[in-house]
């Protein structure tokens, strides 16, 4: 194992779109590559974390335009929020870098012309829907109409979520712009296509989907029905306008977001290369030694194992040595959910909870596989609880304070042989001696490490913990977090039965038990030492702690070949975690459903399989919200009110109690409007609220309605106020 060369390994996380906030979603992938790439570089391979924010596209454009300022302005301030976010996580990207940026023009511009040189692009005019108010072509997620199939009003142009039918923006029924409004015409215009029916492109992806590397079988097998199915060439250009780059003699051409996103990665390198004076194309050359490899979720598979290795074989760049495919998040069993409070943003869990509790909780999720994870609230804490601060915590902090107390701080110059056997599971036995008999793990490798690992010199025990090392290694490397951390705590259960059998607390009280008392703690702590090793690509910080603790260099995989050295001194032992207060987790909940204004849910975005390509970079909804008709509006029973009474809330961050007299009749209505007003300077003042919405048991009491107020990244909220003469109780119409 020592002698093989260090690897050399460039990961990347898909790159995040520059108009959203990071939320426990995302994070499902960056934790999850994070705790890869911490693992490699332990195990001394050089390995090197890439990413940036997706910053191109017409969803970025408008939103910029809604908030009056430039797109520029907009990435940049999403980019600071984040990696914001990623370093709460501790995500420790080698490279944080952005897709608007010189060097990913230079690929993207590298890899067009050459694959126009090929011959594998072809332009040709297409009819597309055009807002001849806006002046712009409309992507499929801005156009609505009725469905054609079961006339469902307000679907979107590309399928219909009433029935759930696929079709063109052009089958519509009385379509129109999500953007402005406007009836939109048919127009044509000249597109660039990536030609992936070339027999080429299908001959190329067809080997190397066969090959059980590059792709998880589930996902070979998705991707062998797509192109069973035919591939059809790739439009990847846009009309003006379009905030991206525009393609090289081609006026008014810009590249589609998704042409550019995956060139990302590469402008992301090539950045960290001129920074740290490394070769570009050392990586990225068709024979390169080096591995690739793209940490992706289940919704971009189509564009990572198909267009983008069709493209990079096509323009004489290497292809990913593995594309790595997860499954999604839910919360409780269900879709995170605005109206639930399980749409949790980066930002509101850590105002609440400890990043690296979730860091465990998706380690222990996490197998390698693209099923869906869920984080069910209430196993969270009690996972938490029981395998951190129960099983590992707990060996320090029963053992420390001895060795301070009694031996200055010193561990014990020797340490006993120890038979682990007695501190295995019963039921492992079999397995045990399945493993004996079978030659692998177990006593067999551990006395082939007696003679082969340098630094040798420990009992038994010490022998099992770092014999176990090496499946707790293969699991890491296979993404099977889940299996490792069960190997990671099934040793902590044997420190623990160690701990429990010795009773070093009743050796204290003992006279004449020093050495054993000394011996014992220091036994626990070095098995201690070597779980904090395991543990540290899922816990850095926490290893942090505990390197300053046990006052020892950071640790790296091949520490577990030695013990602590004999007589080493070690610093007083501070408490290293808390244990997961469920009532933190309510709080945090409850933040994210108080809201003033209920924030309707994103539109699931369903797609027929061959249409998702399209759809994803166009799913962040318009700016608007879609036209209801008159009869929807008068629904909405809102109401002159005066503030009766207005006070603070105990316990409540933002909410304010307000009672509404609506001219004779009172109601009761939590607002969050806390960080706006004072309640003193409320009270008397008429405004508007809803009337009839349906009555919300909330945490401090029922809110009947709800006051308006207008919001958004520019400040607010700001209550209305009615022209002087309403009164209370007039209706708003
Ligand atoms: N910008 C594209 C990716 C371009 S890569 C060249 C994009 N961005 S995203 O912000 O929508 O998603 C970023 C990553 O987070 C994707 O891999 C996506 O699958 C993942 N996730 C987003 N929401 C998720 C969950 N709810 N659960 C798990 N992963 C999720 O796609
Ligand atoms: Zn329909």
């Amino acid at each position: 194992m020592s002698s093989k060369p260090p690897r050399k390994i460039l990961v990347t996380s898909a790159l995040p779109y520059a108009n959203g906030s990071i939320h426990l979603g995302h994070l499902v992938e960056y934790i999850q590559t994070d705790i890869w790439v911490r693992f490699q570089k332990m195990r001394g391979n050089q390995c090197i974390y890439c990413c940036a924010d997706d910053t191109h596209g017409t969803p970025i454009m408008l939103r910029a335009e809604k908030e009056g300022i430039t797109p520029e302005q907009l990435i940049d301030r999403v980019w600071h929020e984040h990696k914001r976010d990623f370093d709460g996580f501790h995500v420790d990207f080698d490279n944080f870098y952005s897709t608007n940026s010189k060097e990913t023009q230079h690929y993207a511009d590298t890899i067009y012309t050459r694959l126009k040189e090929a011959g594998l692009i072809e332009i040709r005019s297409i009819e597309q829907y055009y807002d001849p108010v806006k002046e712009m072509f409309l992507p499929d997620r801005f156009i609505k109409g009725e469905c054609p199939k079961c006339h469902a009003k307000d679907q979107y142009g590309d399928n219909c979520e009433a029935c759930g039918a696929a079709y063109q923006p052009t089958d519509l029924i009385e379509p129109y712009s999500a953007v402005s409004g406007a009836k939109p015409v048919r127009k044509s215009s000249d597109h660039h296509f990536f030609r992936l029916s070339d027999p080429r492109c299908a001959d190329f992806l067809k080997a190397w989907i066969a090959d059980p590397k590059h792709v998880q079988t589930e996902a070979a097998n998705k991707l062998g029905e797509w192109l069973q199915a035919g591939l059809s060439d790739w439009d990847i250009s846009r009309d003006a306008p379009y905030f991206g780059f525009e393609i090289p003699n081609a006026p008014g051409k810009y590249y589609y977001v998704w042409l550019d996103a995956p060139i990302g990665y590469m402008g992301s390198f090539q950045n960290y290369c001129d920074k740290n004076g490394l070769d570009f194309d050392e990586y990225w050359k068709p024979d390169s030694e080096a591995e690739l490899y793209h940490f992706i979720g289940k919704d971009i598979l189509y564009f990572h194992a198909l267009f983008w290795p069709a493209e990079l074989a096509h323009a004489g760049f290497r292809t990913p040595t593995g594309v790595f495919c997860h499954g999604f998040l839910t919360v409780n069993g269900t879709k995170m959910s605005k109206s639930r409070g399980t749409f949790i943003t980066a930002e509101s869990y850590l105002n609440h909870l400890n990043p690296e509790w979730l860091r465990y909780y998706y380690a222990a999720k996490l197998n390698g596989s693209m099923e869906d994870i869920d984080l069910n609230l209430e196993d969270f804490a009690a996972r938490v609880n029981s395998d951190l601060v129960g099983k590992y915590v707990n060996i320090a902090s029963r053992c420390a304070g001895f060795i301070t107390k009694r031996f200055n701080g010193k561990l014990s110059e020797s340490l006993p042989t120890i038979d682990p056997k007695p501190y295995l599971k019963q039921q492992f036995d079999d397995e045990l001696a399945e493993k004996q008999t079978k030659g692998r793990g177990g006593w067999v490798m551990h006395a082939r490490a007696h003679t082969e690992w340098p630094g040798h010199d420990t009992n038994e025990l010490f022998g099992w913990f770092r014999n176990q090392g090496e499946d707790i290694a293969a699991a890491f490397e296979q993404r099977n977090f889940s299996n490792a951390l069960r190997l990671i705590m099934e040793l902590a259960d044997i420190a623990n039965r160690y701990i429990a059998e010795k009773k070093p607390w009743e050796m204290a009280k003992q006279e004449g038990r020093e050495a054993e008392l000394h011996e014992v703690c220091s036994t626990a702590l070095n098995m201690f030492r070597d779980l904090t090793v395991y543990l540290k690509p899922v816990l850095p910080m926490l290893a942090e702690q505990v390197e300053a603790f046990l006052n020892i260099p950071p640790l790296a995989w091949t520490d577990v070949w030695a013990p602590l050295p004999a007589g080493h001194a070690i610093n007083e032992y501070q408490h290293l975690m808390t244990r997961i207060d469920p009532k933190k987790i309510e709080t945090m909940v409850e933040e994210n459903k108080q809201s003033l204004a209920p924030v309707p849910e994103a539109a699931p975005v369903k797609h027929a399989e061959h249409q998702q390509n399209e759809a994803k970079a166009d799913a962040a909804a318009s700016p608007w919200e879609p036209f209801i008709s008159i009869d929807d509006f008068t629904k909405v029973d809102l109401r002159i009110v005066r503030i009766a009474n207005a006070e603070h809330v105990e316990g409540a961050d933002k909410l304010l109690k307000l009672t509404l007299d609506l001219g004779g009749e009172t109601r009761t209505v939590f607002a969050g409007i806390k960080a706006a007003y004072a309640p003193e300077t409320l009270i008397g003042r008429l405004t508007v609220m809803v009337a009839n919405l349906a009555p919300r048991k909330m945490k401090f009491g029922l809110s009947e309605g709800m006051v308006l107020a207008a919001s958004d990244e520019r400040g607010g909220p700001f209550l209305l106020s009615p022209d002087s003469g309403a009164q209370p109780g007039m209706r708003i119409k």
